[in-house]
């Protein structure tokens, strides 16, 4: 074997790099291209016409300023209790206020088929996960923010809210209820 045909780095490889891409090549190339294009615009498109991420209003919230707010609300709009936590119906329009925290949703919630609300929550320790069940919804519930969500319930019954991220010893235990009536 002759030392030239070594590619040993001192001796330049035997190629064609340095001319022209072949015509097959560019046509992969911009097809490639084009598709990360389309992937990449994809996302704001599917942010205002995918119907699944929710635009919420999100601010910054202190734990007692939320629990003020939430007991104001319970006070306001209690219609009974349901195992000892109240349950709260406010009317159509209505801010409504729910609490996650270790390990409990407070209060019950009554809403009605398709009426608009304004449903805050926040959590008052650790980081907490609402997930609407049998419903597939799902969002982060976080100490120190009050995230906000416009709903209009579209099914009536009873939904469990069930904490679908691990928040201590009593993780399985954390479930709360909201109500539908037609
Ligand atoms: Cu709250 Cu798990």
């Amino acid at each position: 074997m002759s030392v030239d045909k070594l590619h040993s780095g001192i001796v330049a490889p035997q190629g064609v790099w340095w001319k022209p891409a072949a015509q097959q090549e560019r046509v992969w190339v911009t097809v490639a291209f084009v598709w990360c294009m389309i992937l990449f615009a994809s996302m704001p498109f599917w942010h205002f016409k995918g119907g699944q991420n929710p635009s919420g209003i999100r601010a910054k919230v202190a734990a007692a300023d939320f629990q003020a707010r939430t007991d104001r609300f319970v006070k306001e709009y209690q219609v009974g209790t349901d195992q000892g936590i109240p349950v709260v119906q406010a009317p159509a329009g209505s801010d409504l206020y729910l609490i996650g925290r270790m390990w409990s949703w407070y209060p019950v919630l009554k809403l009605k088929k398709g009426t608009e609300y304004t449903l805050h929550f926040t959590s008052m320790d650790v980081n907490h996960g609402l997930s609407l069940f049998p419903i597939n919804l799902n969002f982060q519930v976080v100490p120190g923010y009050d995230y906000a969500l416009r709903v209009v319930p579209n099914q009536s019954g009873e939904f469990k809210i069930i904490c679908n991220e691990f928040c201590g010893i009593g993780h399985h235990t954390m479930v709360g209820k909201i109500i539908v009536e037609d």
